[in-house]
């Protein structure tokens, strides 16, 4: 309508013209591009996630007339100013982007990585009022229709890996943004599929994250849902995996080898005692029961405890009271 004012340009407006930017300059960026095909990725798959290139120096200078006082450029982390020289700088310099959407499919953030061997590898957008990590999922927006299709989601841990798995044709792969699974990823997971997979790296780095996915989601089990781990060769991850092995493989091996959650709980615990020992048995028991008080799913809860007093011999009957004491 003629007399309404003119919308004032907000944060996503902001953000999305720099990912509108960092997208156009990728074209006429010969080094990033090299970088990118000598991962394996094609054209088309970084179409499909909207990769692009932040260039050196004040580079929003050219998107933002304004860049020196806007303050919206701040707030949506894409500059910072620095205290000594008052000069603001791109957050993002020289770097691979990837941006990071939201349900709706709005720019809320931005993963950049390094051609070389820099450091940081990564550099995230830092928190802002439409920025929350830990309840994000890179790639959710792309993934959606094939986590539907296959009632499976796959939890991963970089960016490459999720655009590399689609690009071989597993599309259902969403990544946590260099953070934890948190309890709210967990619930986002579980309302997505029936299905959750964590394939997190074969470093300890990974081994490690997926212990802390367990943790995060044991309060949050559905009876009727089913969360597994894959772990895959010590030095892999989904990217390397799925480039070497290719699709079928890969999901052979999460079909066949992905562990169930009750299982690599109690596979883990089993390994930090001696269960041929009562000692270690008890200790079992010990380690068990904190974490088997986070379940509420009873049939769930339920089996896990059967399993348990198999490994302690014990009858559930005599395993049942020591769990539910206080102490
Ligand atoms: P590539 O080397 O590009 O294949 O990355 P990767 O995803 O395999 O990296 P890695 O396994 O080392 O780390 C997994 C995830 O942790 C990355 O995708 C990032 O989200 C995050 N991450 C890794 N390095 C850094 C870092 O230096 N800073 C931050 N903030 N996050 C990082
Ligand atoms: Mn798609
Ligand atoms: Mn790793
Ligand atoms: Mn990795
Ligand atoms: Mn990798």
């Amino acid at each position: 309508a003629p007399n309404e004012p003119k919308a004032e340009p907000g944060i996503y407006d902001v953000l999305k013209a720099a990912g509108d930017y960092y997208r156009q300059q990728l074209k006429s960026a010969p080094q990033a591009i090299a970088y990118l095909k000598g991962r394996g990725l094609d054209g088309k798959t970084a179409a499909h996630f909207g990769l692009g290139y932040a260039p050196a120096g004040q580079a929003l200078k050219q998107v933002f007339e304004d860049y020196d006082w806007n303050k919206l450029l701040a707030e949506a982390g894409l500059v910072g100013d620095d205290e000594e020289s008052h000069r603001r700088y791109d957050r993002f310099r020289d770097r691979v982007m990837f941006p990071i959407l939201n349900q709706r499919g709005s720019v809320i953030g931005f993963g950049g990585r390094v051609m070389g061997d820099a450091k940081p590898k990564y550099l995230n957008s830092p928190e802002t009022p439409v920025f929350e990590k830990g309840r994000e999922l890179y790639g959710l927006t792309q993934a959606r229709a094939a986590i539907r299709a296959n009632g499976r989601v796959m939890v991963v841990e970089g960016y490459m890996d999720v655009v590399m798995l689609a690009q071989h044709g597993v599309e259902y792969a969403v990544a946590t943004l260099g953070t934890a699974c948190t309890p709210h990823h967990v619930q986002k997971l579980l309302k997505l599929a029936d299905e959750v997979v964590f394939c997190f790296d074969g470093d300890k780095a990974g081994r490690k994250a997926a212990w802390r996915a367990l943790e995060n989601s044991l309060e949050y089990l559905v009876d009727g849902k089913r969360l597994a781990f894959l772990f895959l060769p010590e030095e892999h991850d989904p990217d390397s995996y799925v480039q070497e092995f290719g699709r079928e493989r890969f999901e052979e091996v999460v079909s066949q080898d992905a562990v169930p959650l009750a299982q690599f709980l109690l596979r883990e615990l089993s390994a930090q005692v001696e269960l041929d020992t009562e000692e270690g048995r008890a200790k079992l028991v010990h380690l068990a029961k904190p974490l088997l008080a986070k379940v509420h799913a009873p049939a769930y809860a339920l089996m896990v405890k059967k399993r348990l007093a198999q490994l302690c011999q014990l009858e559930l009957s005599e395993l049942e009271p020591i769990l539910s004491t206080g102490q």
